[in-house]
């Protein structure tokens, strides 16, 4: 048996359809699509075409698609974009996000604290749903940015986005609302006019596409100012020379995702609830993460907590075992803090040192979790009985 590839929350392969997409755009249409020669408009025309197949997944104008180098320029963008586009209006400095978002969403915010605007960190319940009574008290004639994940990459909770839309423009309707929608792009629907939002992130590797591209979807007229200054691509919106095979990626990967979604949802579900009922009941003291109804996170994520384990130590079992896993973020691997996810959660320190992050994906086979189930609990054994415990 080779090795089992159980974290694709963390990225994903990229499909062979998207590679042979892209696969031209390296070597035959390699122009700059700002060149008025052949091989430039050869480009030009992927392109545009790229952003048409995207905007109509999405519901939206091609108009509103913006082309970035992944997730974390998108959270970037979206929320300096539109935090300093709105003050510029004398419209006030204060952002609302919740305690439970990805690092690029909250080193984000906390670098515009350092910047002058004010911030609210939204609690969860304990299953990382945000508090929307918080939400609604939170929300203010200064507050000019709202960001909500749509789903957590760490324990799959699914937000209720377009009820904190509502709940957020109820309370003031110049407010621009955000949601990172990266983990939960392919896996729900994240049509931006159907939950409300004027901006949205995705990243391409979380679906089968390639990495380091993605696209921020930004409503007409909202105010926005762009990051990135140079040329004047991507309707002056983000500069630099299109990563253009990687933008055919982004589509391809796209396409495929909402065309098969029925279908991967229901293989990852399947998969996923036999680690979800399989494994507590295999492993004592094993406390499982996020929400406790399998329906109401993402239909790939598993997550859980061993007590009385470290999480590391589980994770390079695994390893060993060839089993690649993750403890719930990818950046939190390696450090000594608990994931910021689990604590706002309300689990203690020590728990959150035992989490455990399993995310199958399309290319996931029923001997895959088998073999999971029958190795898992002998680690949790054996790291137990070495720690004394
Ligand atoms: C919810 C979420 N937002 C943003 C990102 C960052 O995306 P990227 O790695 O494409 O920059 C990730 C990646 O793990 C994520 O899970």
């Amino acid at each position: 048996m080779g090795r089992i590839y159980l974290d694709h929350a963390a990225t994903t392969p990229v499909d062979p359809r998207v590679l042979e997409a892209m696969w031209p755009y390296y070597t035959k249409y390699w122009g700059n699509p700002s060149s008025i020669y052949l091989e430039g408009q050869e480009a030009r025309r992927a392109l545009d075409e790229a952003r048409k197949q995207c905007a109509d997944l999405l519901e939206a104008s091609p108009k509103e698609i913006v082309f970035t180098s992944g997730g974390t320029e998108s959270d970037n963008a979206a929320i300096r974009g539109a935090a300093f586009a709105q003050r510029a209006l004398g419209r006030g400095n204060h952002i609302v996000t919740s305690a439970i978002e990805h690092h690029a969403v909250l080193h984000t915010v906390e670098q515009l604290e350092r910047e002058g605007f004010r911030a609210t960190y939204l609690p969860v319940d304990e299953e990382g749903v945000v508090d929307l009574e918080a939400l609604a008290n939170a929300v203010g004639p200064e507050t000019v940015v709202v960001s909500i994940m749509a789903a957590n990459n760490e324990v799959g909770t699914i937000e209720p986005i377009a009820e904190a839309v509502r709940i957020a423009k109820q309370r003031n309707p110049r407010v621009v609302f955000h949601t990172d929608a990266v983990q939960a792009a392919g896996a729900i629907d994240i049509t931006p006019s159907k939950l409300g939002v004027d901006l949205l992130s995705i990243a391409a590797h979380k679906l089968y596409g390639p990495k380091g591209v993605g696209l921020l979807y930004i409503k007409n007229r909202t105010p926005w100012q762009p990051m990135l200054l140079g040329g004047g691509q991507e309707r002056e919106r983000r500069a630099g020379t299109e990563n253009v095979p990687g933008i055919v990626g982004l589509a391809a990967a796209m396409k495929l995702a909402w065309e098969e979604m029925p279908e991967r949802n229901a293989h990852a579900r399947r998969l996923r609830d036999r680690l979800f009922y399989g494994l507590p009941e295999r492993i004592p003291d094993t406390v499982i993460t996020g929400p406790k109804d399998p329906e109401r996170r993402l239909p790939n994520n598993f997550s859980c907590c061993f007590r009385n384990v470290e999480g590391e130590s589980v994770l390079l079992a695994l390893d060993m075992a060839d089993i690649a896993a993750s403890s719930g973020s990818a950046c939190s691997t390696g450090s000594v803090e608990p994931s910021h996810v689990l604590t706002a959660m309300g689990i203690d320190r020590d728990l959150a040192h035992a989490s455990l992050r399993l995310t199958v994906g399309k290319g996931n086979t029923d001997e895959d979790i088998d073999r999971v189930l029958e190795v898992l609990p002998g680690i949790v054994q054996r790291l137990r009985a070495l720690a004394g415990r």
